[in-house]
């Protein structure tokens, strides 16, 4: 039998219980990783609890003869996360990898964002990555390996519409992702972001008010979560052994490699500035360089291939 990409490798994928999560799960699964299914059985704003779907998933990739375990463990608390990642150790005796993938939405228009909304998304995005990550890096350390995929979202990279919350999890989590790489890579730890677009319930969530939005969700309807799964896998196995703090995009048949924010254009004035210099010299000059008010929609704005 050929070499498995994952042979020998034990991974843990939160959210795994349904959409991109359970198809990275089961490819992982069945590219030889052993995998923990871990899911709180959520709805898609982070209402209650089923220990179901992560158990399904879990038998689903044990009947395709694979191995797996369910986890139903919250990523949002340090101590649960941490339990997420002991249940890899006690169940197969290892981790080489993370996907951070949990998540839920609470879509609001910033000035009636609460601050229970803004804290919930906020909680299993950014605290519960840096807690799921944080829990497996002493591992990593130790056996001198392990590598990081967080799922990020051109929400937070380009921006949308009443998505404050959403938007600074996901893009906090490209920089903890990118801090990770820089800290741990002398442990041969790495850490790399995938911007997905996928039909899933998550996406259901998207207004279909208009004709345009109707149309733009009919075109994601096209993207299923499985496109996913093959660069998660190839990030987590050793031929990704040269690629560390990157953003992925993958879209259908797609993978973008996103850029990461850099200087485009600066003026210098030797005396200095004052305010008045910098409206009369430095705003009509750097002016050119300024970033369009996109929307990610503004941005992916042709129908998937
Ligand atoms: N679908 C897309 O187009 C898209 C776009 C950008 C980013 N993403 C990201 O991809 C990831 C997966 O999203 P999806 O579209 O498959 O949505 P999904 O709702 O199907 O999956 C998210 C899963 O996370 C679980 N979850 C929620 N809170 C949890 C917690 N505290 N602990 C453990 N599990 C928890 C839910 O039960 C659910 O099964 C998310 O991080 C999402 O932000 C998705």
């Amino acid at each position: 039998m050929a070499h498995k990409m994952m042979q020998g490798k034990v991974v843990v994928v939160t959210g795994a219980g349904g959409g991109i999560g359970r198809d990275m799960a089961l490819a992982l699964a069945a590219a030889g990783a052993r995998v923990v299914v871990n899911d709180i059985g959520t709805s898609t704003s982070g209402e209650g609890t089923d220990a179901g779907p992560a158990q399904q998933v879990a038998a689903d990739i044990r009947a395709a003869g694979g191995q797996a375990v369910a986890n139903t463990d919250s990523v949002a608390g340090a101590a649960s996360a941490a339990r997420i990642v002991q249940c890899a150790m006690d169940h197969f005796g290892r981790i080489d990898g993370v996907v951070n993938n949990a998540g839920i939405l609470r879509d609001r228009i910033f000035h009636k964002m609460g601050l229970d909304e803004w804290d919930a998304v906020i909680q299993v995005h950014l605290y519960g990555s840096y807690h799921m990550s944080r829990a497996a890096a002493g591992h990593f350390k130790e056996q001198g390996s392990g590598a990081f995929v967080h799922m990020t979202s051109t929400s937070g990279l380009i921006g949308n519409l009443g998505q404050a919350n959403y938007s600074a999890a996901k893009l906090g989590l490209t920089a903890l992702s990118k801090s990770i790489a820089l800290d741990m890579q002398k442990f041969n730890v790495r850490s790399n972001c995938i911007a997905p677009f996928a039909w899933s319930r998550m996406i259901g969530a998207i207004p279909t008010d208009t004709p345009e939005q109707q149309a733009r969700v009919a075109r994601i309807q096209q993207m299923t979560p499985g496109k996913i799964a093959p660069l998660a896998v190839y990030l987590l196995s050793d031929a990704a052994r040269e690629v560390n703090a990157q953003v992925f995009a993958v879209r259908n048949n797609e993978i973008f490699v996103m850029s990461q924010p850099r200087p485009l254009r600066s003026v210098h004035r030797s005396e200095g500035w004052s305010p008045e210099h910098i409206a009369e010299h430095a705003m009509p000059a750097l002016k050119a360089s300024f970033v369009p008010m996109d929307r990610s929609a503004d941005v992916f704005s042709w129908d998937p291939i």
